[in-house]
């Protein structure tokens, strides 16, 4: 039973590169199954620091396959640079893409960047990659998938129509400038013929290694309240993020399954727009945008992350919707030095108080946060490796979320390297 779900457990941004980093030293595959190049996955270790958008966290070890998998949008500009840096840097991890995974094609972009300054004040914050057009014409039986980069014959026959009706949007309803079809024609030839060594029928690399009862990692994108269906829509990305994405963007089955981590960062952050109860004042996010090593900035486009303290009604959904049975806290090094440390318990909706996560975008947004507050503790956590090493206040509040949310702890992180880990259990049997 060797496949292990990793995935972000609240909005994104949790600490997912860093904790698949550590624990793909016990695994032969890590693959991605949703989301694009939307995605910033940082990992610190001996091979330097590099912020992964498309290429999975396992890549850093020598025996992993790193596979794409059909249910992820791939821009190949964005693929092809980042295998050049990871080969340029020496890691030692393959790279695969499947030939069914969709194409990011430029109209994409130019449509996200368009629909955003439409929306004005009701933007959604994208990351503006092309992320979602690429997933609505997936669904309208519009995409163009990697695998028929390789045959641009076959491509020029439904290439040109598709361009045509995109100009049309673009110029007709946005007023934007249209796209140049020949110079895309071109782009696709020149991607298929630089991708082909890499593209491959993910399902079989993942399939294989589970049938053969090898551990595989399933890398979680984006965060579970940011999923198109069990997120705060519409502020949410344009996939499935949570566990269910995982058969589908890999096609692999249920069984496969052997746990399903959820990493939560030790309070909240968010990007872009949309609900967020326990939001802090500026003063104070402030404080955790840059205590610690690494800011709260966003590894994609660079924007500063919203901070709020931990919320254990959303992350309590957050468990349920995902089957999570046992988590991963990361940066818990950033609330050193705190006197007292709140966590969102229940939220007070229209005078009444209620411990359920409500699932409308307007009605989170109503919500008022209910906190207890804990004693922060004395001492620092930062790159502590041992369970010993742990101030009793910091092992209160570990223990403390792990009444609140339902499942254990099986790993702390104390800073962004690889090594400043505390596994308290392992994750990987
Ligand atoms: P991901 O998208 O879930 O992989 O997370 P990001 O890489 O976008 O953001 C997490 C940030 O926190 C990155 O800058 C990491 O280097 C950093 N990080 C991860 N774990 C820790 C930790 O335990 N302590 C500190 N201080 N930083 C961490
Ligand atoms: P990782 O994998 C945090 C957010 C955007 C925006 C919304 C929709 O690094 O955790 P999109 O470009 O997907 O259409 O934007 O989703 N978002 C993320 N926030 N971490 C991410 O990825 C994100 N990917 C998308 O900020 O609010
Ligand atoms: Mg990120």
């Amino acid at each position: 039973m060797p496949a292990y779900a990793v995935l972000g457990a609240h909005w994104g941004d949790e600490g997912k590169g860093k904790v698949i980093d550590y624990l793909a030293e016990n695994a032969t595959v890590v693959a991605r199954y949703s989301g694009g190049n939307n995605a910033g996955h940082t990992v610190m270790n001996d091979y330097g620091t590099f912020s992964f958008h498309l290429v999975p966290s396992g890549v850093c070890w020598p025996h992993t396959q790193n596979v794409i998998g059909n249910g992820v949008v791939v821009d190949p500009d964005v693929l092809l640079d980042e295998i050049k840096m990871v080969r340029n840097a020496g890691l030692p991890g393959n790279v695969f893409v499947s030939d069914r995974a969709h194409v990011i094609m430029p109209y994409h972009v130019v449509l996200d960047r368009l629909e955003e300054e439409r929306r004005g004040k009701d933007a959604i914050g994208t990351t503006g990659r092309g992320v979602g057009p690429a997933y609505v014409d997936k669904v309208g039986r519009q995409g163009i998938r990697i695998g028929e980069l390789l045959d641009p014959e076959d491509l020029s026959l439904r290439l040109p129509d598709i361009i045509r009706f995109k100009n049309e949007t673009i110029t007709k309803l946005y007023g934007g400038e249209p796209v140049d079809a020949d110079a895309i024609f071109e782009q696709t030839k020149r991607w298929g013929a630089e991708l082909k060594p890499y593209i491959a029928r993910s399902e079989d690399i993942v399939g294989s290694a589970i049938d053969g009862g090898e551990n595989v990692i399933l890398e979680g994108a984006q965060g579970a309240l940011l999923d198109l269906d069990h997120g705060t829509y519409p502020f949410v990305t344009s996939s499935n993020s949570t566990v269910g994405g995982m058969l589908t963007g890999l096609g692999i089955g249920p069984r496969a399954f052997a746990g399903v981590t959820g990493v939560f960062k030790a309070y909240c952050t968010r990007v872009g727009a949309g609900p967020f109860p326990t939001e802090l004042n500026e003063k104070d996010a402030h404080t955790i945008r840059n205590a610690g090593p690494v800011g709260e900035f966003g590894a994609t486009t660079g924007r500063p992350r919203r901070i709020g303290w931990f919320d254990a009604v959303a992350g309590k959904y957050s468990v349920r919707v995902n089957g999570m049975d046992s988590m991963v806290v990361t940066r818990l090094d950033v609330l050193d030095g705190w006197e007292s440390i709140k966590i969102c318990v229940a939220y007070e909706l229209n005078g009444v108080r209620t411990d359920r996560f409500p699932i409308e975008s307007v009605l989170l947004g109503r919500c008022k946060p209910i906190y207890e507050e804990i004693p922060g503790w004395d001492g620092s956590t930062a790159g502590i490796t041992r369970p010993e090493q742990l101030p009793v206040g910091a092992k209160r509040y570990i223990n403390r979320l792990e009444e609140l949310l339902g499942i254990q702890a099986n790993m702390i992180s104390t800073g962004p390297r690889r090594n400043e880990s505390l596994e308290l259990r392992p994750s990987i049997k």
